[in-house]
């Protein structure tokens, strides 16, 4: 236990939640109280787990309801599902576009309906708080991920758009956008080659490593509870500073450190 109880008595979804930086975000909530459903393609050993296919809309559509039942309530969803497609832009079909923005974008989209719906439903005035998991590549391009990049760009506009228009009815949607984190899953599949690229990649990260799930999920709970309660229509990029810029000269760039 933290020692935290933010979000005792709370109900809280997290789609995406059985691996990965959604499994991290749903133990840090359990960890602090909160009553936790995972929406996930997978089954997962820890806690209580809907299983469904967020790319379908008929099943996204039924997921709020379910967690309510389950939950008897629910105070918070975080959109943390994603499937990450990559290639040169010329070579993506039809389908793959379709199912990025299925999963990534309309998925999401439809829980933020129904979440809003029954925040309001409930009548208790208690609002309620939305958190989407997008991207630093929705912000800065990184190819050759358009399609990727271009579904996670639409969440952002979609959280601005709920947060405005349901500010005033209590109701906060934010953003965290991950820059490379390196999950229990990835690390485990990785190989030599694989880790020269991501020692190459961390000469971007003024940090000089990659992100933990620990750390994406400690931002994804502060936008999620009170302490943010006057943050409403922003994204957190948590990347160890990859945005803030490059160098001139990539020779006045600081050592990466042997991983
Ligand atoms: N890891 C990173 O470096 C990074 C960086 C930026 C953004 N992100 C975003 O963070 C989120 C989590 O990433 P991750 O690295 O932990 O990924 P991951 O692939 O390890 O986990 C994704 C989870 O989503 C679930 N999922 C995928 N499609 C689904 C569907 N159609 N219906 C229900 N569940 C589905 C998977 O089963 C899995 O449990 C994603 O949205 C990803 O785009 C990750």
């Amino acid at each position: 236990m933290s020692g935290r109880a933010r979000f005792q008595g709370r109900g809280v979804v997290v789609t995406g939640g059985a691996q990965g930086i959604g499994h991290a975000i749903a133990l840090a909530f359990a960890d602090e109280g909160a009553d936790v459903l995972i929406v996930d393609l997978l089954e997962t050993g820890t806690g209580q787990t809907l299983v469904a296919d967020l790319g379908d809309p008929d099943q996204a559509g039924g997921v709020i309801a379910e967690a309510v039942t389950r939950l008897g309530r629910v105070d918070v969803v975080v959109n943390c599902a994603g499937v990450q497609p990559d290639g040169p832009a010329l070579g993506v079909t039809r389908e793959e576009f379709d199912r990025a923005f299925a999963v990534n974008t309309r998925g999401p989209f439809i829980l933020m309906q129904d979440a809003v719906r029954h925040f309001l439903n409930r009548g208790d005035g208690r609002g309620g708080s939305i958190v989407n998991i997008a991207s630093a590549n929705a912000i800065r391009n990184e190819s050759p991920e358009s399609v990727y990049n271009a579904s996670k760009a639409a969440l952002i506009a979609l959280t601005t758009a709920f947060a405005h228009e349901f500010g005033h009815l209590g109701v906060r949607v934010n953003c965290v956008a991950p820059g490379e984190t390196i999950t229990p899953e990835a690390e485990g599949q990785m190989d030599q080659d694989d880790r020269a690229q991501l020692r190459d990649y961390l000469r971007r990260v003024p940090m000089r490593r990659p992100g933990t799930p620990a750390e994406q999920a400690a931002a994804v709970l502060f936008l999620a509870s009170d302490e943010a309660s006057f943050i409403t229509g922003q994204t957190l990029v948590v990347d160890g500073g990859e945005l803030s810029g490059d160098w001139y000269d990539s020779r006045d760039s600081p050592p990466v450190p042997d991983p």
